[in-house]
């Protein structure tokens, strides 16, 4: 499928919640749908030839979330590590994390930590997962390396080297699922110029069809980037 310079695709995973409660199971059923729709959006990417895949699979704010749940959502990322780091190592996939992997339970932070130099020299597909992540922290982050860096001046480019994202262009085009039309903390200094899609499906039911339509949608818009077509 062309995918139009669709290099960096970013997704907000949500409505794992509702899903499940539509189906009168508990949430955390949703969000162990999300894992199999997760990998198939993996897959998906490396049949399109989308070369960056960025998820937003915890957030700063989730912590606030049931013990229940957040211990749930932290296994479930733990099992996918585990499971899935030979089908990265074998599919080219380079997964990288954005967020403050520090507050994550210890079991977690290893098998991250595994898959992520087993894959380090993979370059087919980046996955970046953001764990413990919210763009506002990311900023804050950035500005007190600055400071502790005593940078006498910073511009755009030089400001970029301190974000999660540094090594990365920013998305090109940003889906969240289930219909809501917000970002939820997510990437703010990098969306400048994303392109956003909001298919009403809920994660759990996420699949390469809805991925298909989202390229389709985005291959038609017009990119200017602030300037002027043909000029
Ligand atoms: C949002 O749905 C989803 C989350 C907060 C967690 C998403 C995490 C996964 C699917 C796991 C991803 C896994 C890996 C391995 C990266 P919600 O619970 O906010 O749904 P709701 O809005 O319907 O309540």
């Amino acid at each position: 499928m062309k995918t139009n310079n669709l290099e960096h695709l970013a997704v907000i995973m949500d409505g794992n919640g509702r899903w499940a409660t539509k189906r009168g199971k508990p949430r955390l059923y949703g969000h162990k749908a999300g894992i199999e729709s997760f990998k198939r959006t993996i897959k998906a990417c490396l049949e399109f030839n989308i070369h960056i895949l960025s998820v937003y699979a915890f957030s700063t704010e989730n912590w606030s979330r049931p013990k229940e749940e957040v211990d749930g959502i932290m296994d479930l990322i733990n099992e996918f590590c585990k499971t899935d780091t030979d089908f990265a190592v074998e599919n080219g996939i380079q997964v990288v994390t954005m967020g403050d992997l520090s507050k994550l339970p210890e079991n977690l932070q290893i098998s991250l930590t595994n898959m992520i130099e087993k894959t380090i020299n993979n370059n087919k597909l980046i996955l970046n997962i953001g764990i413990n992540y919210g763009a506002r922290s990311e900023i804050i982050r950035a500005l007190n390396l600055i400071i502790q860096d005593n940078l006498p001046f910073c511009d755009e480019q030089i400001f970029k080297k301190y974000l999660y994202t540094s090594n990365l262009p920013d998305p090109d085009l940003i889906i969240r699922a289930s219909g809501e039309k917000r970002l939820s903390n997510f990437m703010l200094y990098q969306c400048a110029y994303s392109e956003f899609y909001f298919p009403k499906t809920h994660w759990p039911d996420f699949n390469k069809r809805v991925i298909k339509k989202a390229i389709k949608v985005y291959n038609k818009r017009n990119r200017r980037f602030g300037g002027l077509k043909n000029y």
